[in-house]
């Protein structure tokens, strides 16, 4: 114990090191062939730890957290975000029950901030969970007990045998849409992908409809995606709910990242609609910049939620009418990561975020123009938010690599509408203009 100040002193200054170096780190790179060291019998002590990660491990590590790294959708950590990540380790805090500490009223309070920023309202709850997969599938799984309020039936009594056939719609769903649905016990197979719109990723609504009218009244559950993965696409969310003036189902939205459209006034129409929706996925470690790993679930129906993921025991209690988080995902003990989007917020509020999301934006808009000049790239989409996806002349995994040992960025490939296709996703906080240029002029090197 007297050793801790020292040590947290001696860690700081390495973190420190570390951040002041993410701009000469190789932004990517193949991984370092680390050979493996047996299980230390007798430990080296932290100090000694800490030699031995600087020395075997972090030379390895990639610049993820930097402004070039453009792989994916991947956030970094703004200073707040990394303070409140720092104390949530040091208050070691478990916000499962109200028993014992204030933990889980700061994690409503942050959840309620969210839903605000991205324009919910109060009938929705929501909770933290671990990123967008485990926020789909918990949307999910309340829409799998909705559908057997529908029949008469409870899914988590009975079963999702009791259901009998089970139909998932949408447009272009995430992978993780699949995971969940093969989790839940609904099948990957009864996720059936709905026609989009001409050259769009976006979800025809007139398709969705003959969908839907050929459940002949069936409940269904629908994904609709406020921002894809390839091309930032975004469902009509307003046509989407008209359907459901006409046709039973449940409407899950997934919004990782496209929810950040909230923050831009030119973008927030985008969303038009969301706070009708039963259940809505955020993603906070993308554009809130926090740490991994982090991600938020907003509902409309709490109660269904409680139903599924309810935790009794007699020494956690039973679920109240502001049931503890215990009764709510299907983690029990977790840590508070309410606690990194609570610095964050309180630090920066909405004009922050929505600097750096506009910022990001107006970043992707001019690298979109400035690659569609270059010979031999083809542009796959209009830049709509954070991301440009465009396809090359020559093989997207080579350049992908050939960009990766230029150490100036990292981006990743894709297949869009078959075409193989490479994606640059501006999503850090700490990208500048001259990040842009330097991304630019490596893209270049490659490319021409
Ligand atoms: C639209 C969408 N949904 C879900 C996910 C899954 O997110 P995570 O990896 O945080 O679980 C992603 C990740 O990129 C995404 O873009």
């Amino acid at each position: 114990m007297a050793a801790l100040p020292n040590l947290l002193d001696t860690t700081r200054a390495y973190a420190i090191r570390v951040l002041a170096g993410l701009d000469d780190r190789p932004v990517a790179g193949p991984p370092t062939s680390t050979s493996r060291d047996p299980l230390p019998v007798d430990g080296v002590g932290t100090a000694g730890a800490l030699k031995v990660f600087e020395r075997r491990w972090d030379p390895g590590f990639s610049g993820s957290a930097g402004p070039r790294y453009l792989g994916f959708v991947t956030g970094g950590a703004t200073p707040a975000a990394l303070v409140g990540d720092w104390l949530t380790s040091t208050f070691d805090q478990n916000p499962t029950s109200a028993l014992d500490s204030s933990a889980p009223d700061l994690e409503r309070e942050t959840v309620s901030w969210l839903g605000e920023l991205f324009g919910l309202g109060p009938a929705h709850t929501g909770t933290f969970v671990t990123g967008a997969t485990m926020s789909n599938t918990v949307g999910l799984a309340i829409g799998r007990e909705w559908l057997g309020e529908q029949s008469g039936v409870s899914v988590s009594r009975q079963g999702v045998g009791a259901l009998g056939e089970i139909t998932v719609l949408s447009g272009s769903p995430h992978s993780s849409i699949a995971k969940a649905v093969s989790m839940l016990g609904i099948g990957r197979d009864q996720l059936r992908t709905v026609a989009t719109r001409p050259g769009r990723e976006a979800v025809d609504p007139a398709a969705l409809a003959g969908e839907l009218a050929a459940l002949q009244g069936r409940p269904a559950i629908v994904v609709a995606n406020a921002g894809t993965v390839n091309t930032v696409d975004f469902d009509d969310l307003r046509a989407i709910l008209e359907l459901r003036e006409r046709y039973p189902f449940w409407l899950h939205v997934d919004a990782a990242f496209g929810g950040f459209a909230a923050l831009s006034p030119a973008h927030a129409a985008l969303l038009d609609g969301l706070a009708e929706a039963d259940s809505v996925c955020v993603d906070l470690h993308k554009w809130l910049n926090v740490p991994y790993d982090s991600a938020v679930q907003f509902t409309r129906r709490q109660d269904l939620q409680v139903t599924v993921f309810q935790n009794s025991a007699a020494y956690l209690g039973r679920p109240t009418d502001n049931p503890d988080f215990v009764h709510l995902t299907p983690e029990n003990s977790r840590r508070l990561r309410a606690l990194a989007a609570w610095f964050a917020l309180t630090a920066y509020g909405v004009t922050g975020h929505r600097e750096i999301v506009t910022r990001n934006i107006e970043a992707a808009q001019r690298l979109g123009r400035r690659l569609s000049e270059l010979p031999g790239v083809r542009l796959l989409a209009p830049v709509r938010l954070n991301v440009v996806c465009f396809a090359v002349s020559t093989d997207v995994n080579e350049v992908v690599r050939a960009v990766a040992r230029t150490g100036e960025t990292f981006i990743t490939p894709t297949v869009y509408d078959g075409t193989p296709a490479l994606r640059v996703a501006f999503s850090n906080w700490r990208t500048m203009p001259a990040d842009e240029d330097r991304v630019f002029a490596a893209l270049k090197s490659v490319l021409t």
